[in-house]
């Protein structure tokens, strides 16, 4: 891209408003940008207001606009970020080509699409709305492609109040941040990378059909409500493998998760090694993810307690996990 008036460009300029790609402008609707649009006036170093939001424009405005974009001279004002933000959530991958977000701004539109995509998918787990979700964990997974440290300020994110899909979200975080720890050092592939995150973030899809009374029932189940619940890794699995999406990573986690190494987990009573690796994070990914929202029958617990909680059932979660989700929460390596 054409960075003509970046290099002159004067700081306060820089802090208030984003220089504003071709890829940015051919995603907003042509003749009615959705942002005031401002250009560089070089001569006297400073931005002047061209086009109001919500305004018509002409053929000629068009190409105006499309040749200053081009020239480098095209702006919008930072306090329209909140429109911005709001127009790449339904775009994700605009968040990988536009180098004038800063790397938050790029976590928190990110977390707020992933949470859309899967609410949309919970309600309809049908492929033509699974497929913008799975592009959209191909973007958050080449933001951490590009720097795996990345993974931090996602879970700096980690949401304290419950839904099905913020749920999904934090294991999302948490197991990709584990699975990212364990193979430090070692080689990681990009496609394991891939499937795993999509893995963590499916893997209680099968929830969706569990009716939200029982969900949300304060008390204990009755033993056919139990029932149900006992049976949604198994609903998970079988949704997916309905899309033709069964690959291991994701039967791992769906059928895992809530399988501990004492053989008292469901649905199979697993044991030890029967257990798959990715199955063991995605245990811990969804328990913590749990254990750190209000929930009806339980508080919120703070994420150093709740991974201390982990790290003491030794039992039941896997060791080395707990031991370094507690170690990076406890020396705020993550915080
Ligand atoms: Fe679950
Ligand atoms: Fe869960």
């Amino acid at each position: 891209m054409t960075k003509s008036a970046g290099s002159t460009l004067p700081a306060k300029i820089d802090e208030e408003y984003y220089q504003i790609s071709e890829e940015i402008l051919s995603s907003f609707p042509k003749f009615r940008p959705p942002v005031d649009l401002f250009r560089f006036k070089e001569e006297a170093l400073t931005l002047i207001p061209l086009i109001r939001k919500g305004q018509r424009l002409t053929n000629e405005q068009v190409e105006e606009v499309h040749a200053l974009c081009l020239a480098g001279n095209l702006f919008v004002s930072r306090s329209d970020h909140p429109i911005y933000s709001e127009h790449m959530v339904k775009q994700l991958d605009l968040v990988l080509q536009d180098s004038n977000l800063k790397e938050s701004e790029v976590a928190d539109i990110c977390m707020r699409a992933l949470i859309m995509r899967h609410e949309a998918f919970a309600e309809q787990p049908v492929r033509p709305v699974f497929d913008p979700l799975y592009k959209d964990i191909m973007v958050f997974t080449e933001i951490l492609w590009q720097d795996r440290h990345r993974i931090k300020l996602f879970m700096r994110r980690l949401l304290r109040d419950y839904s099905l899909s913020k749920h999904a979200f934090n294991s999302l975080i948490v197991g990709t941040w584990l699975l990212l720890r364990v193979m430090e050092g070692g080689e990681l592939r990009r496609r394991d990378l891939d499937r795993a995150a999509l893995a963590f973030f499916l893997q209680d899809i099968g929830m969706a059909k569990i009716p939200a009374f029982i969900l949300n029932k304060p008390g204990s189940l009755k033993a056919e409500e139990l029932e149900k619940v006992v049976l949604h890794p198994t609903v998970s699995y079988k949704i997916m493998q309905k899309l033709d999406l069964a690959f291991d990573e994701l039967t791992q986690t769906s059928m895992e998760h809530h399988e501990r190494l004492d053989g008292t987990g469901y649905p199979q009573k697993s044991k030890g090694q029967q257990i798959s690796r990715i199955g063991r994070i995605a245990a811990i990914a969804d328990s913590f993810a749990a254990m750190i929202t209000k929930r009806p029958y339980a508080e919120a617990k703070e994420p150093t307690q709740a991974a201390q909680e982990l790290a003491a059932d030794h039992k039941r979660y896997d060791g080395q996990l707990t031991g370094f989700l507690a170690a990076a929460l406890l020396t705020g390596a993550v915080s």
